[in-house]
């Protein structure tokens, strides 16, 4: 959890916390799914099935049917539920959202004539009827239009805190109005065991909140810092350029993982489907939306051209080491604590600076009789990223 000196943390955060609970109970359904098909073409292709055509497909991808089956289920290689070890595999909600509304014979083509070397090994020694295909390419629609089965924690969560309102009520009217319970204790235990699990609940909830410190989010491509950074030596500038002289490290766009990609087609571990969506993303020029880790509250002002530029701070010291995550992950708390105790131990180097050899000079010219004022302008106040984030 953050830690930070302002007393009013803790009671922004229980404050928040109900619009927040209810807010999570609304996104966690109906997200809005179909990114590149009419919601009507696939809800038409559906409409001319049973609900039984696709609970069999369902099966069939779930590996249950047939039952002498040679080969392994869909489902053990595409995820249909999120998980947290990264698999680098597409999700079966990727494969459904890419194949939504396309008809069926590009989709069997797709399964059954795999084409690079990671699809080949994947997909090999497949038999499987057209029928059972088509009934899979059923499920996967369908799967694309409902959503990934709904997180069932968060929904049971709210369901167990409303039942222990519901119980705390009853309790509570029952000691004061209509004492049905015969016994006293019997109603207080209830009122005290519901509002015990109930304060543990918000408590743990109000914890996780603020709690940004190795948020590791989904990310819309499989992006890996390990297999750029780490096993392909890409130095960390080439994409985040603006750290040197920006506020902003920056995220780089589409077009600058073309100047590989044009040419890198396939990765080792995700064969040709991840790196897919970036050429998909350059030629539709969609910009991809990536997902924000750190962020730093708005009444914060910080620069990377300070510290990485300027301090010569080593991105590692407080990104950790970014080169060896498949998923990036926030490594630091970024509590003002966090920036404070850096500052009172990190030792500023003068000498062969730049930033502060210019400082230097002027002092210098000005004791040498040189110049006689400085101005704003000569110690940098000028410079766009001063005044622009
Ligand atoms: C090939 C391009 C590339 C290289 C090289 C690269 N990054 Fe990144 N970086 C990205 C992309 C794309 C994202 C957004 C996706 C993600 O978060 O994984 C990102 C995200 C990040 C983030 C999180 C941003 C956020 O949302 O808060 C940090 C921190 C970061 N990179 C640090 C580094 C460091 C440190 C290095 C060098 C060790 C490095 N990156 C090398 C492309 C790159
Ligand atoms: C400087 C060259 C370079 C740039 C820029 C670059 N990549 Fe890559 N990328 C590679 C190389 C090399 C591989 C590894 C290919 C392999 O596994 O043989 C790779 C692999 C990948 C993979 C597949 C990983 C795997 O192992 O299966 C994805 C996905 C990917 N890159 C996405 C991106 C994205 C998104 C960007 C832009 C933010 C980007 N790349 C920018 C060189 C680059
Ligand atoms: C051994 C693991 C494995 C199994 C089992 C498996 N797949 Fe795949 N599948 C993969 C991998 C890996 C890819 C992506 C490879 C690539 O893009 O190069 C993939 C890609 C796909 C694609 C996308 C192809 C494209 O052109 O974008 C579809 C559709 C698909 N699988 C369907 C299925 C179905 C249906 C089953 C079950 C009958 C199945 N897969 C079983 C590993 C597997
Ligand atoms: C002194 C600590 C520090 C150093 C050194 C540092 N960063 Fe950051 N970085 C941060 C903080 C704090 C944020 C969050 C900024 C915000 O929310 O405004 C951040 C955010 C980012 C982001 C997200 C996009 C953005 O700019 O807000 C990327 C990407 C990133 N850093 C990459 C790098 C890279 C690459 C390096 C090294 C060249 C580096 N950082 C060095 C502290 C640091
Ligand atoms: C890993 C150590 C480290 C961390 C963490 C760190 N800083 Fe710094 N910071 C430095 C160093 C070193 C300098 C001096 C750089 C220089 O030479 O100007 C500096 C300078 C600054 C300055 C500029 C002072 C001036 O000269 O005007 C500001 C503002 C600042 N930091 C804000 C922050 C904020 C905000 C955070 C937390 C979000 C933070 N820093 C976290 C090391 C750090
Ligand atoms: C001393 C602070 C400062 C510096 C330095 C500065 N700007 Fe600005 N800039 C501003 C302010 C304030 C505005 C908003 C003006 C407005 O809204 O009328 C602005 C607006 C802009 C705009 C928007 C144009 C518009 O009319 O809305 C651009 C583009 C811009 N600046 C670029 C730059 C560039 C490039 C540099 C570096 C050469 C730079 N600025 C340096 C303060 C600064």
């Amino acid at each position: 959890m953050r830690k930070t000196f302002r007393p009013g943390h803790y009671h922004f955060q229980l404050n928040s916390f109900f619009p927040l609970l209810f807010l999570s109970f609304f996104l966690s359904f109906g997200i809005p799914l179909i990114a590149n098909s009419s919601e009507e073409e696939i809800e038409e292709a559906i409409e001319n099935h049973s609900n039984e055509d696709i609970k069999r497909g369902e099966r069939f991808f779930k590996g249950l049917l047939p039952t002498n089956r040679e080969f392994e289920s869909c489902v053990s290689c595409h995820n249909i539920y999120k998980s947290d070890t990264l698999n680098w595999n597409p999700s079966a909600m990727d494969i459904a959202i890419k194949f939504a509304g396309k008809d069926f014979t590009e989709f069997q083509s797709a399964v059954m004539q795999p084409n690079g070397i990671k699809m080949e090994a994947s997909h090999k020694n497949f038999k499987i009827e057209d029928e059972d295909l088509k009934k899979v390419k059923l499920y996967l629609d369908d799967l694309a239009l409902t959503g990934p089965p709904s997180a069932g924690p968060t929904l049971n969560q709210i369901m167990l805190f409303i039942l222990l309102g519901l119980l705390i009520t009853f309790a509570l009217l029952d000691l004061i109005f209509f004492h049905k319970i015969k016994f006293r204790a019997v109603s207080v235990l209830i009122l005290i065991v519901s509002l015990g699990f109930q304060v543990k609940m918000v408590a743990t909830a109000a914890i996780d909140l603020g709690r940004t410190q190795d948020y590791a989010p989904d990310q819309p491509i499989k992006f890996s810092h390990k297999v750029h950074a780490g096993d392909n030596q890409i130095d960390c500038k080439y994409c985040h350029h603006t750290a040197e002289f920006g506020k902003s490290a920056g995220i780089p766009a589409t077009e600058l993982c073309m100047n590989c990609h044009v040419l890198v087609r396939e990765g080792t571990n995700s064969g040709k489907f991840e790196i897919a969506k970036v050429i998909d993303a350059y030629e539709t020029k969609k910009p991809i939306e990536w997902t924000r880790i750190h962020n730093l509250p708005d009444h914060v002002f910080f620069s990377h051209a300070q510290h990485v530029g300027v301090g010569k701070v080593d991105c590692k010291q407080c990104h950790g080491a970014v080169e060896e995550m498949d998923i990036m992950r926030q490594h630091s708390d970024l509590s003002m604590g966090w920036c404070i105790n850096c500052h009172r131990d990190t030792k500023v180097n003068f000498k062969d600076n730049a930033y502060y050899d210019n400082y230097m000079k002027l002092h210098d010219q000005l004791k040498g009789g040189g110049i006689d004022t400085i101005r704003a302008v000569d110690i940098g106040a000028n410079d766009c990223m001063r005044c622009h984030y």
